[in-house]
């Protein structure tokens, strides 16, 4: 099964993602993810999308289009993948449906998580994310077991650098000009789900899993 989640920043893409990735054994491909280790790493990708991560604007579309393109030829994928910030551009979508296309692939949900942008500042100002794992957490939603230590892995959680309120504001204003109306482009091509992402975590994943089915 091949999905892609959409929806605006801190709508909870990243947390339904893991939880599918887990239940239908596929892998969880979050570009964020693939961004902030290659910074942690300071490898070149890092350098270069940092700046552009910092300042809550997207990662030209020349770098991430061909690292994601890359990622979904892996030996993983062949049973299908949950996509996670990718894409979040016309040209990213155009780029992705031709690329399977070629393959003789398709994707099968696009799942729009909707969350109005009044609970997104207050989700993201509480979000603790572990540098290690990848790990997240909501001081009050899901919280961890001992307060700034991940439960997973045992480091350290941190606020991450765009998750600042004026970050965020940015970060929300880019999603409404360019991710936004990839809903329009899923919708027309007849793949689009729709689940109310302002209801609680488990309640959201089982909107989810009745789309998917069990
Ligand atoms: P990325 O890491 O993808 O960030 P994002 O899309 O902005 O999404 P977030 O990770 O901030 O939020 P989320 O929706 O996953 O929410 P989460 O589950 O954590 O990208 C970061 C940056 O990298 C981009 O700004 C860009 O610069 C660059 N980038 C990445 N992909 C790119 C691309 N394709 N092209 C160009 N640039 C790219 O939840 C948020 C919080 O809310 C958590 O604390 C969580 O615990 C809590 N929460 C979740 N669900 C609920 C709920 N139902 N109720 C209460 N709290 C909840």
């Amino acid at each position: 099964m091949k999905i892609i989640m959409l929806g605006a920043p801190g709508a909870g893409k990243g947390t339904q993602a893991k939880k599918i990735a887990a239940k239908y054994q596929i892998p969880h491909i979050s570009t964020g993810d693939i961004f902030r280790a290659n910074i942690k790493n300071g490898t070149e990708l890092g350098m270069k999308a940092k700046s552009y991560m910092d300042a809550g604007g997207l990662v030209p579309d020349e770098i991430t289009i061909g690292m994601l393109l890359d990622r979904i030829h892996e030996a993983d994928c062949q049973n299908g993948y949950v996509l996670d910030g990718f894409p979040r551009t016309i040209p990213q979508a155009e780029s992705l449906t031709k690329a399977l296309k070629e393959m003789g692939e398709s994707i099968d949900y696009a799942v729009n998580v909707d969350v109005p942008d009044e609970n997104i500042i207050n989700r993201m100002s509480g979000r603790r994310a572990c540098l290690g794992c990848g790990a997240t957490y909501h001081i009050v939603y899901n919280a961890p077991a001992k307060e700034g230590v991940c439960d997973v892995c045992g480091q350290s959680l941190v606020l991450r650098d765009d998750d600042k309120p004026e970050t965020v504001k940015k970060r929300l204003q880019v999603y409404h000009e360019q991710t936004q109306p990839l809903i329009d482009y899923y919708k027309k091509e007849g793949v689009l789900a729709e689940v109310d992402g302002t209801k609680d975590m488990e309640e959201v994943f089982q909107a989810i899993v009745d789309i998917l089915g069990a």
